[in-house]
Parts: C-alpha cells; sequence; structure tokens
C-alpha cells in the first residue's frame, strides 16, 4: 500500500516561488474550499505530475509552469510503500525527475522513458489512468467507470486485481515467440541450404565413383587383352621353338653335307674334264703325228692305232664318269633345294621366336603402364574419402540443426499455450470471474449503504446490468443524475476496497475534486458522509467543493485556498470536527 505523506510545489500554475505544501496523511478528512481559479484543483495537478510527468488536466508540460515567474517549476511528493521511504522531485525549466529511495537516489543512467517505468512499474504499480479512477477524482476529467469503453473498463480493472502482469507476461512471451519464429525461420533456411549441398555431395561421390568404376574396368579389359595376346604369342612361341629344336640341327647338318657334295661333284666334273682334254689331245697327236717331234722317231702305226684305242677307251670311260657325276649333282641340286626350304622354315621360326619375344615384352610394357593408370584412378579414392566424410559431417551439422529446430519448436508451442494462457481469455477471465461476484457484492453493499436500491451485476465484458424492484434491467444511462452519482460513489468504493483487498493498487488517499458537486443535495451530502465513514482508519480523504457551507463542520481538516496579487496560497484550519 502506497501511504502517501507530503505534496508540495511551485512556480506550478498559478503558485509563486513560494513552496506550496499541503501534509496529505495528516487529517483523515480534508475539505478543501476557495474561489474559482483560487488554486484548488492544482493540488491534483501536483501530484499527478510528480507521480506521471504530466498534469491532470490536459496540458503541456510548459503550460504547467507558472507564467509570471516562467521556470523553476518545482514538485515534491513523498510517500512509503512498507517501510521503504520514497520521494519523487520533478521540475520543469530545468527539468529534473530524481527518485530517491530511503535518502539514496535511484540511478538515472536509464533514459527518462525507462525510469519513469521503473517508478510506474516497480514501485508504485499504479498507472495513470488508473489513478485517475480510484486515488484522485478530477471534476474536469473524471469520467465514472460506467462511461468507459469496454477495454478501459478492464485496464482499470487489471490494475486492481493485479492481473496486468499476465498481458506484460503476454507481451514478452510474444516476443520471444516472434524471436522464435525469426530463428526457425532461420534454421529451416540453413536446413534446406543443407539439404541441397547434401543432394550435390551425393550426386559428386555417385560421378566420381561411377568414373572410376567405369574407366578402372575399361583399364583391366584392356589389361585381359594384352594378357590374352601374351599367351597365344607364348604358345606359338613354345610351337616355334619345338620346331627349332627337332629340326634345326639336322637340316643344317644335311644341307652342309649336300653342300660339300656338291663341291667334290664340281669337283669331280672339272677334274674328268681335264683329263678328257688331255686323252682327247693325246689321240689327236697319235692321228697326226708320224713322227715324235721331240725324240725325233717315227712312231709306228702299231704302236699309234694301240694309243688311239687307249685314248678312245679313256675317254669313253672318262665320259661316263662325267655323267654319273652329273646325275649325281642333279639329284644334289634337288636334296639341295628340299633341305633349303626346311632350312628356311627353320630360320623363320626363329624370327618368330625373335619377334614374339619383342611383341611380349612390348605388352608387358603395357600392361604395366595400364597398372599405373589404375592405381592413378584408385588414388582417387581418396577424393571419394574426402567427398564421404563432407557428406557425414553435412548430416552430423543438419541432426544438430534439426535438434535445434525441435527444442525451438517445443519452446514455440509451450510459449503458445502461456499465451493462450495469458490472453484476456485465459488465466485472465478466470480472476476476473473469481472477483466478479465479490466486485458486484460490494457495488451493491455500498448501494445500499447510499439507500439505493437496486440490484448492480457487472458480467465478464464488463458489461452493467441494474435490476429494481417491479422493472426491468436496466443500464447506466437509463438513471436520474443523482442515481448515476451513488451507482459511482458504490463503484468507487469498491474499487478501492479490492484494492485494498489485493494490495494492488491501495493507497492512504483519496481526493474528489468537485466530483458530486452537481448533485450534491442534502441527500448527496448525506450518502457522500456515510461513505467516507465506512472507509478504514488510514484513508486520508480530500474533498475539493463549492458546496463549504453544507459540508463545513463534517471534516477533520480545512484548507483554503485564496490568491492575492496572483499567486495562489492556502492556509489550514486543522480539527474542525469536534
Ligand atoms: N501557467 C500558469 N501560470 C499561472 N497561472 C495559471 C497557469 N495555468 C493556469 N493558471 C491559473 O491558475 C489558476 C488556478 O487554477 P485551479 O484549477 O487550481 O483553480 P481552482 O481553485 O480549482 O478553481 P475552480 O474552483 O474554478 O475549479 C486559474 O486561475 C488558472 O487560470
Ligand atoms: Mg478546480
Amino acid at each position: 500500500m502506497i501511504v502517501f505523506k507530503t505534496l508540495r510545489w511551485k512556480n506550478f500554475l498559478s503558485t509563486g516561488n513560494n513552496w506550496t505544501t499541503v501534509d496529505l496523511q495528516k487529517y483523515r478528512s480534508t475539505l478543501v474550499v476557495g474561489h474559482n481559479g483560487s488554486g484548488k484543483s492544482t493540488m491534483l495537478d501536483a501530484l499527478s505530475f510528480a507521480l506521471f510527468g504530466k498534469g491532470h488536466r490536459n496540458i503541456s508540460k510548459t503550460q504547467l509552469v507558472n507564467s509570471i515567474n516562467g521556470k523553476n517549476s518545482l514538485v515534491e511528493v513523498e510517500f512509503n510503500i512498507g517501510r521503504t521511504a520514497f520521494k519523487i522531485i520533478r521540475g520543469i525549466k530545468p527539468n529534473v525527475f530524481e527518485i530517491w529511495q530511503d535518502g539514496t537516489m535511484i540511478n538515472q543512467s536509464s533514459h527518462a522513458k525507462e525510469y519513469q517505468k521503473i517508478l510506474e512499474q516497480n514501485i508504485i504499480k499504479l498507472n495513470h489512468k488508473s489513478f485517475h479512477q480510484i486515488v484522485v477524482l478530477g471534476s474536469s476529467s473524471f469520467i465514472p467507470f460506467m462511461q468507459l469503453q469496454a477495454s478501459h473498463r478492464r485496464d482499470v480493472i487489471e490494475d486492481l486485481l493485479d492481473i496486468n502482469i499476465f498481458s506484460k507476461m503476454n507481451g514478452i512471451i510474444k516476443e520471444k515467440n516472434s524471436g522464435l519464429k525469426e530463428r526457425l525461420k532461420d534454421t529451416e533456411y540453413s536446413l534446406d541450404l543443407l539439404k541441397n549441398k547434401i543432394e550435390s555431395q551425393k550426386k559428386y561421390i555417385r560421378d566420381i565413383t561411377q568414373i572410376n568404376d567405369d574407366e578402372v574396368k575399361v583399364k583391366r579389359d584392356q589389361i585381359d587383352e594384352c594378357n590374352t595376346e601374351i599367351s597365344e604369342l607364348t604358345f606359338k612361341t613354345e610351337k616355334a621353338t619345338t620346331h627349332i629344336t627337332e629340326h634345326k640341327h639336322n637340316v643344317e647338318k644335311l644341307y652342309g653335307e649336300l653342300h660339300n657334295t656338291r663341291d667334290k661333284l664340281g669337283q669331280y666334273k672339272h677334274e674328268f674334264g681335264t683329263q678328257i682334254k688331255r686323252v682327247v689331245k693325246d689321240a689327236k697327236f697319235y692321228e697326226d703325228n708320224t713322227h715324235c717331234p721331240t725324240c725325233d722317231q717315227d712312231i709306228l702305226e702299231e704302236t699309234r692305232t694301240i694309243k688311239l684305242k687307249e685314248s678312245t677307251d679313256k675317254a669313253k670311260e672318262l665320259q661316263a664318269a662325267i655323267s654319273k657325276v652329273e646325275e649325281e649333282a642333279t639329284a644334289n641340286t634337288e636334296q639341295l633345294h628340299t633341305i633349303q626350304k626346311d632350312l628356311e622354315e627353320v630360320r623363320a621360326y626363329e624370327t618368330c621366336v625373335v619377334s614374339h619375344a619383342n611383341t611380349i615384352k612390348r605388352l608387358h610394357k603395357q600392361i604395366d603402364g595400364i597398372n599405373k593408370d589404375i592405381e592413378r584412378l584408385s588414388a582417387r579414392e581418396g577424393d571419394l574419402g574426402q567427398a564421404n566424410t563432407d557428406l557425414n559431417d553435412m548430416r552430423d551439422q543438419t541432426e544438430i540443426i534439426v535438434d535445434e529446430r525441435t527444442v525451438i519448436n517445443e519452446e514455440y508451442a509451450y510459449n503458445n499455450v502461456m499465451g493462450e494462457m495469458l490472453k484476456d481469455t485465459g488465466i485472465k477471465t478466470k480472476v476476473i470471474k473469481q472477483y466478479l461476484p465479490v466486485i458486484n457484492k460490494l457495488v451493491n453493499q455500498y448501494l445500499q449503504t447510499l439507500d439505493f436500491f437496486v440490484h448492480f451485476n457487472l458480467d465478464e465484458n464488463f458489461a452493467e446490468t441494474i435490476r429494481s424492484r417491479h422493472r426491468d434491467a436496466f443500464s447506466y444511462d437509463s438513471f436520474s443524475e443523482g442515481e448515476k452519482q451513488r451507482i459511482d460513489l458504490a463503484l468507487l468504493f469498491a474499487w478501492r476496497m479490492i484494492a485494498k483487498m489485493k494490495n494492488s493498487v491501495a493507497t492512504n488517499l483519496l481526493v474528489l475534486d468537485e466530483t458530486f458537486d452537481s448533485s450534491l443535495d442534502h441527500d448527496g451530502v448525506e450518502n457522500l458522509m456515510k461513505i467516507l465513514n465506512t472507509l478504514s482508519e488510514d484513508t486520508n480523504v480530500f474533498v475539493i467543493s463549492h458546496k463549504g457551507e453544507i459540508l463545513e463542520g463534517r471534516f477533520e481538516n480545512r484548507l483554503e485556498f485564496r490568491k492575492p496579487k496572483n499567486f495562489s496560497e492556502v492556509s489550514e484550519m486543522g480539527l474542525q470536527v469536534a
């Protein structure tokens, strides 16, 4: 509960450079009187300005500064909350805003708006609107609760029931959720990105695997072809080598022998030819000569005949021998011809063996080359390994983000549920529903005290129905001004009672500025006094009224405002009531 102690102001509206001080706690009831414009309502502006930085009447801050002095406007209010003493100092020209707690000024490092927020939300826990419904009711600006729109009625009641904390919580949750929504968007975006990356990586891996496999297969096929060729050539070489082994020696030997024979036969033929020529020469000598020129003796006929016969026989013999040699030479030539072919065959096999050996060598070299290619392709498996590692990293990352998304989604859903609960239709409605019967009961009790016998009911949409005996349900506007005044009073005190119960906007102070003057006839006064008498000991009520003469003597204290020489001043006459 806020216990207001003192309020003072200077250079504020019609007040000059001297402090006007009002003790807010000393008397339970104070009647405030004075002529029009004497400075009574200024009290409301001073309090409103001290707490909220704006006047009670609807004017700008600079308009609050006393127009004659034009500067050093200053307002101070002191109050206690529990055992803590607070003092708020505000000034215009120059600007001052200080909150003092138990003699120490609260750190002003924050922005003025934030500083005001600290005051409203953490200290007095009261906003401008509720303050003017429950604490300070001005004639000019007071709109009775019943004439407020439903949303404003809700604000006042939420303040009273101290449930606007749920609206604040809802605001925080909404803010949080919009942050979470952003984060969700970010994670979705990251997941999309990773999904695309994973797809490309998979394709890349598929491609390099495919290319490698295909290329290795082609290389292996090439090696197979080489090996097949080598096998064929080896087989052919073996066959050729066998042939060479089997035939070469004999063929060469035979060839050599035949060659020798041919040479010998040639010699024989030559020799026999030479012998024949000699024999023919001898025969010719004996044919032509009967006398030997050498020994110069005659050659006997008989000798000549014998010699001729011998020559002829010898020639015949030699001719036969030549024929035989020629026959043998012909046979030898045929044999040589045959063996020459065999020899050529052997030579051809030998050439093949050499050529196959060269080809096999070349094929082995080719296989080595291909194997190197395969090794190089296998080295690309390294790239594949890295690609697979990268893919796994991406999958891990995806998992982390999916987990994160789950957490965010859970928090988001949880906040949504909380949000539902904190909405106007959630917990707040529950609390309001719980308190409505209490509010209605209190209002009806106050109405009875005011001798107004109607049954008032406020529903959860803050719409009222008022029933009186033998009448239909009425709304507030159906009633007369005096009746409306009773309803307003009943509500006002019901709110204050609720505030006290809830320890929310409870204060010791109640200022009524001509609030009920308009309909303050004799009954009105009685009604007001009745209600004031129901207020607890710790309430300090200030009634500003022009009906001083009717109210005179019924208050503990009397404050009179005057404005001599253009500046307002106040005088106090305590203890009016005996
Ligand atoms: N900036 C200002 N400087 C000086 N005087 C001002 C300034 N603003 C308003 N006033 C005057 O201050 C006076 C005090 O006004 P206030 O509302 O307190 O009077 P009141 O006693 O409540 O009168 P009423 O009975 O008519 O309601 C008025 O005469 C008003 O014209
Ligand atoms: Mg006034």
